[in-house]
C-alpha cells in the first residue's frame, strides 16, 4: 500500500522523521508531500525543504519514500497518485481535533480517502517547526529538535533573512 504524509515541513523536525520511520513500517511507499498551509507564512523555499527532508531521511537510512512539492489540494494529489491513505502525526489533543477536522473535510472532498493519525512519541511530542524557527531566530540550540544534517541550513536561512532586513 502507498500513502501520503503531507505537511509544511518548514523545517523538517525529529518528530517528522519519527513519523516517516514508523509509517514506512506499514506502507510500501510513502509520498512525503510538501504542501501549502494557508495559515502559515513560509520560511524556507519548497526546494530547500525538499533537499532537507531527503538528507534527513538518508541520514536515518530510510528508503521507500519520495518527496514531492505541490501547491494544490491534498485530495487532488491523492487522486493523481492513486493513493487512498493519508498519514499524519498528532502531538496533542488540540492537534487531534484539528487533524480529525481536516480528515473529515478531505473525506468529503474525496470519498474513500482515509486518514490514519499516528500519536507522537514522548521524545518528540513537544517538537514543532514553529518552535524550531523561534529558537533558531534567537540564536538558540536546535540540535534536540531537528536532524543534525539540517541545522546549518536553518542557521544560514536566518542569516540570509537578517541580511535582507
Ligand atoms: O504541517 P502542517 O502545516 O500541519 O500541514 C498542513 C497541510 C499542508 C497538510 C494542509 O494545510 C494541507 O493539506 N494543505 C494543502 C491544501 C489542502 O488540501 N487544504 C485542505 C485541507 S482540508
Amino acid at each position: 500500500m502507498r500513502a501520503i504524509f503531507p505537511g509544511s515541513f518548514d523545517p523538517i523536525t525529529k518528530g517528522h522523521v519519527d513519523i516517516i520511520r514508523r509509517a514506512l513500517k506499514v506502507v510500501d511507499e510513502l509520498i512525503i508531500a510538501i504542501m501549502v498551509n494557508p495559515d502559515k507564512q513560509g520560511f524556507l523555499s519548497a526546494q530547500k525543504r525538499k533537499l532537507m527532508i531527503e538528507a534527513a531521511c538518508l541520514e536515518e537510512g530510510l528508503s521507500g519514500f519520495k518527496v514531492v512539492v505541490d501547491d494544490g489540494l491534498l485530495v487532488d494529489l491523492a487522486k493523481r497518485e492513486g493513493v487512498s491513505l493519508i498519514i499524519k502525526g498528532v502531538r496533542s489533543a488540540a492537534d487531534l481535533e484539528h487533524e480529525a477536522a481536516m480528515a473529515r473535510a478531505n473525506k468529503l472532498l474525496l470519498p474513500g480517502l482515509e486518514t490514519v493519525l499516528l500519536p507522537a512519541n514522548s521524545q518528540t511530542a513537544e517538537i514543532s517547526s514553529t518552535l524550531v524557527r523561534q529558537i533558531a531566530s534567537l540564536g538558540g540550540d536546535i540540535s534536540h529538535f531537528v536532524p543534525a544534517c539540517v541545522i546549518q541550513a536553518i542557521i544560514d536561512q536566518f542569516s540570509t533573512l537578517k541580511q535582507q532586513d
